[in-house]
């Protein structure tokens, strides 16, 4: 078995994660979701013609002089974008690994010798509305002057590479900071925008030791925020958070001077405790904290958003052929978001809305949650596999090769996160030109 991998699992921890999603979906008591989108902002009528618009022909008419008044711009409020199906698509993704230096190397999946590529064309249609194509300028022109962070784990990586891709095809950053093993802290600068854009590697985001070969179990310590992004809170303007994977493995959680309870941690003489006590506590650390640090700063807002978690694929043991062999989406209704899934983004979704509710008290906050685990759900085919590593069949094939089915291959399924994430923001921006 090779050793070595950069992805963020180790070989014994996809292993590991793979046995324990087992037992953890085993165990579960299935549990009918309800799936209550309460998350909704209030309505807000959009008086435009545009906003009747229910079809999907849209031209871009963004342009580097036109300001975003100006544009004939479309957005349809209230739309749901988390439900829907993937439809086929002609055009090509706004960018390829010649186009964009940026993306790390496991994800690199057409330049790793990737025979097919029909998973790049393919569109999320959601059920009551259309997604607009990803528009490079538009983005930069709502986010001028900000600073973006995108703090958690590997999959807040996967999203800003795809992000900074999109946007290099307009505007190239550059590299302003970069830190820590295998880059996990980097920051870029737009400066024809002054839009800076940061990665703070933070897989649980309050504190924590992470296991590692030495180490059996993660550590927690559920009621510290971890400084090691917080402390720059104060210079950004908007946050994407996206966690969940590294919750599924043996952890010790701590809260004060107390230990809590451990998950999975055989050995240990600890109360067994459900990762998913730990993944709200952590989150609800981190979104308190949030709005205790920036509460008395009433210069400028924060908006917070979270990616809700994204399954895997995998569909046999991680180091066979055949991993994740699919090339096409599942259709809306062949595959339901349930489980262990479903009941982490129901924790993800409970606390954003009740910080949404905490916040409103003071300060200017806006929080969304960018939903994305059903479209996740239904793109089997959008990861890397056995295309994390540089052609692994050139000298024929194996019956052991390593696969990555969690992460999403650049250009790839992940790019639609973003496409959302600007109909967001553009959301707000309406709202805040309709209060003004
Ligand atoms: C899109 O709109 C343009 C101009 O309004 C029209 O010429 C074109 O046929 C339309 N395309 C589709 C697919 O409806
Ligand atoms: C990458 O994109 C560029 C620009 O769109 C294009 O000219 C080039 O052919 C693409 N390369 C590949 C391998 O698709
Ligand atoms: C540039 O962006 C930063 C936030 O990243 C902001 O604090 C600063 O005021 C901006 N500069 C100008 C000239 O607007
Ligand atoms: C585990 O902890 C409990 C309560 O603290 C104690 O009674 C018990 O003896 C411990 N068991 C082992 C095997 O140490």
């Amino acid at each position: 078995m090779k050793t070595g991998t950069s992805n963020f699992f180790n070989d014994q921890t996809v292993v590991l994660t793979t046995k324990l999603l087992r037992w953890t979906i085993c165990s579960l008591v299935p549990i009918a979701l309800v799936l209550i989108y309460f998350y909704h902002l209030p309505i807000l009528p959009l008086s435009s013609p545009e906003s009747d618009f229910t079809h999907s022909n849209i031209t871009d008419h963004s342009s580097p002089s036109s300001s975003y008044a100006e544009k004939n711009f479309f957005y349809q409020n209230q739309c749901d974008y988390s439900k829907g199906d993937w439809i086929k698509d002609t055009s090509s993704p706004l960018y390829n690994d010649t186009t964009c230096g940026m993306m790390k190397e496991g994800r690199n999946c057409i330049k790793h010798g990737r025979p097919d590529s029909d998973y790049l064309y393919w569109r999320w249609k959601p059920s009551e509305c259309y997604l607009p194509r990803f528009e490079p300028h538009t983005f930069l022109q709502l986010i001028s002057n900000k600073h973006i962070a995108f703090v958690g784990d590997s999959m807040a990586r996967n999203q800003l590479e795809s992000l900074l891709c999109m946007l290099a095809t307009v505007s190239v950053p550059n590299l302003v900071y970069q830190n820590g093993d295998d880059n996990k802290f980097s920051k870029w600068y737009f400066s024809s925008y002054n839009v800076s854009v940061s990665l703070y590697w933070s897989p649980f985001l309050v504190q924590g030791i992470e296991k590692s070969s030495t180490r059996p179990n993660n550590e927690l310590y559920l009621d510290l925020v971890d400084e090691k992004w917080a402390k720059d809170m104060d210079q950004m303007d908007m946050i994407v958070l996206s966690v969940g994977h590294w919750f599924l493995l043996p952890a010790v959680y701590h809260e004060g001077d107390s230990i809590l309870g451990c998950h999975y941690c055989p050995g240990l003489n600890y109360t067994d405790m459900e990762f998913y006590d730990a993944l709200r506590k952590a989150l609800r650390t981190t979104l308190h904290s949030i709005i205790d640090r920036r509460e008395n700063d009433k210069s400028k807002g924060f908006d917070v958003f979270l990616t809700t978690f994204t399954p895997h694929h995998f569909e046999g043991d991680w180091d066979k052929a055949g991993a994740c062999p699919k090339t096409k989406p599942y259709r809306n209704g062949e595959k339901e978001v349930e489980g262990m899934n479903g009941e982490i983004r129901k924790v993800e979704i409970e606390e954003v809305v009740a910080a949404k509710v905490k916040g409103s008290e003071n300060g200017r906050f806006r929080f969304e949650i960018l939903d994305v685990t059903e479209l996740a759900l239904l793109r089997p085919d959008g990861h890397p596999g056995p295309y994390m590593n540089p052609f692994p069949f050139f000298d024929g094939a194996h019956e052991h090769v390593q696969n990555d089915c969690v992460h999403w291959c650049l250009p790839g399924p992940i790019d639609t996160w973003n496409d959302i994430f600007l109909e967001m923001i553009k959301k707000w921006w309406e709202e805040t030109r309709s209060e003004d």
